[in-house]
Parts: C-alpha cells; sequence; structure tokens
C-alpha cells in the first residue's frame, strides 16, 4: 500500500523546465552557440553544474574552473528574474487538486528536486505547506539518476521505497525511482519516459486510485 509520494519540482509542480531552458540557451548564445529543445531533454533532472558541463560539451567550448563558476552563477541569476516573477498561477493544472486529495487520504507528500532554489519556488508558488517534506540539491549529494534523493525523501516521510510513488518528468528522475526500488509516474510525453510505470500527460488525469498498481 503506498504511504508516501515524493514529487519533483521542475517540471512537474510547476513548469519552471521552461524558464531552466531559457536560461541556458541564453548563456550557450552568449558563448556563440546554440542547442535545441531534444538536447534539453537531458538537461532536466540533472545538477547546475552538470548541466553546464553538458552545454560546454554540445557547443566544443573549454572553460576553466573559475569561468565555468562565474557562468553557472550568471545563468541562476537570469533564472531567478525569471522565478522572481512567478505567480501562484503557475501551479500546473491538477496539481493542488491532487496533493489535497493525498493529504485527505493520509498519505505524505515529499518533494524530491535537485534544485537548490525549490524552497523559493514553493514559496513564490504559496506550495511549501503541502509538503512533509523536502529534500532538495542543498541536501544530496549525488544527483539523479542516482537514487539517494528519492531515498532520502521515503526515509523522511518513515515509507519504505515500497511504499512510495515517484512523479517525474526527467528521464534521469525516473531512473532514480526506479533504480531506488520505487514506483514512478511520468509527467509528460510517453514516448520519452520509456522507463516509467506508466505516464500522465498532467495531474488532471491523476485520482488516489491509479496509486496502488
Ligand atoms: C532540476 C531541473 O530540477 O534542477 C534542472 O530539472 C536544473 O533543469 C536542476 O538544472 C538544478 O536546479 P537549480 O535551481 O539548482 O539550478
Ligand atoms: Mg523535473
Amino acid at each position: 500500500k503506498i504511504k508516501a509520494c515524493l514529487f519533483d519540482l521542475d517540471g512537474v509542480i510547476v513548469d519552471t523546465a521552461v524558464y531552466h531552458f531559457q536560461a541556458w540557451r541564453r548563456l550557450a548564445n552568449e558563448l556563440g552557440f546554440d542547442f535545441t529543445e531534444h538536447q534539453n531533454e537531458q538537461l532536466k533532472g540533472i545538477s547546475r553544474m552538470e548541466s553546464l558541463e553538458l552545454i560546454l560539451k554540445w557547443g566544443n567550448v573549454t572553460l576553466t574552473e573559475a569561468e565555468k563558476l562565474a557562468w553557472a552563477t550568471r545563468k541562476n541569476d537570469w533564472y531567478l528574474d525569471l522565478v522572481k516573477l512567478m505567480t501562484p498561477k503557475e501551479v500546473l493544472p491538477g496539481v493542488e487538486k491532487f496533493l489535497t486529495d493525498l493529504r485527505e487520504a493520509g498519505i505524505k507528500i515529499a518533494l524530491g528536486s535537485a534544485s537548490k532554489n525549490s524552497k523559493l519556488i514553493l514559496e513564490r508558488i504559496n506550495m511549501l505547506d503541502y509538503f512533509d517534506a523536502i529534500i532538495d540539491g542543498n541536501n544530496i549529494t549525488k544527483g539523479k539518476p542516482d537514487p539517494q534523493v528519492f531515498l532520502m525523501g521515503a526515509e523522511a516521510t518513515g515509507s519504505l521505497p515500497s511504499e512510495c510513488v515517484v512523479f517525474e518528468d526527467a528521464v534521469a528522475g525516473i531512473q532514480a525511482a526506479k533504480a531506488g526500488g520505487m514506483k514512478a509516474i511520468g509527467v509528460g510525453a510517453a514516448d520519452i519516459l520509456t522507463e516509467a510505470d506508466f505516464v500522465i500527460a498532467g495531474f488532471e488525469e491523476m485520482t488516489l486510485d491509479k496509486l496502488n498498481f
């Protein structure tokens, strides 16, 4: 029986994935190249510095460690400029209803995100109160597809991995959930999230009875 639901943040609760894409693209453009939305899929779920490494590889750009840190900071500043404009209206459709249903059913809710900005974002969209536990980029040493973030989330809610369902929009996140022995529901496109147990296009499709499968 499912005791906890673990949610990724970016692209699952809220569509910050588009803001990340915009900010990374600006970085690439300023360094003299571009990348596609298709390539952007690979950036979902992985950390800021890992994302930067991948993008630099795509652009064939070599930087010193200090330069990398400076560009990562610049990207985060651009990203936060977009985040600051966010409102609770940007919570993805069906999310609040589903979280309210979970709460009423006594199912724990945790966040499992690679982001170091997760609390700031949850504050902006007025959703901090829904979460029994928040595990994010500030707490982990190993990023997705390593299961660490979700294993910590399970533990924080007093649940076994087999009692948890993970909601993820990233391939790396689905892999992390599976590596941790959890059920994984993809949020997004079924042709991309092929390793998920099943995929929903959004939370309007999600109901409590779909949790125990
Ligand atoms: C993940 C996003 O949730 O967090 C990635 O899917 C992002 O795109 C990563 O790079 C790190 O986020 P932040 O906010 O710490 O730069
Ligand atoms: Mg995500």
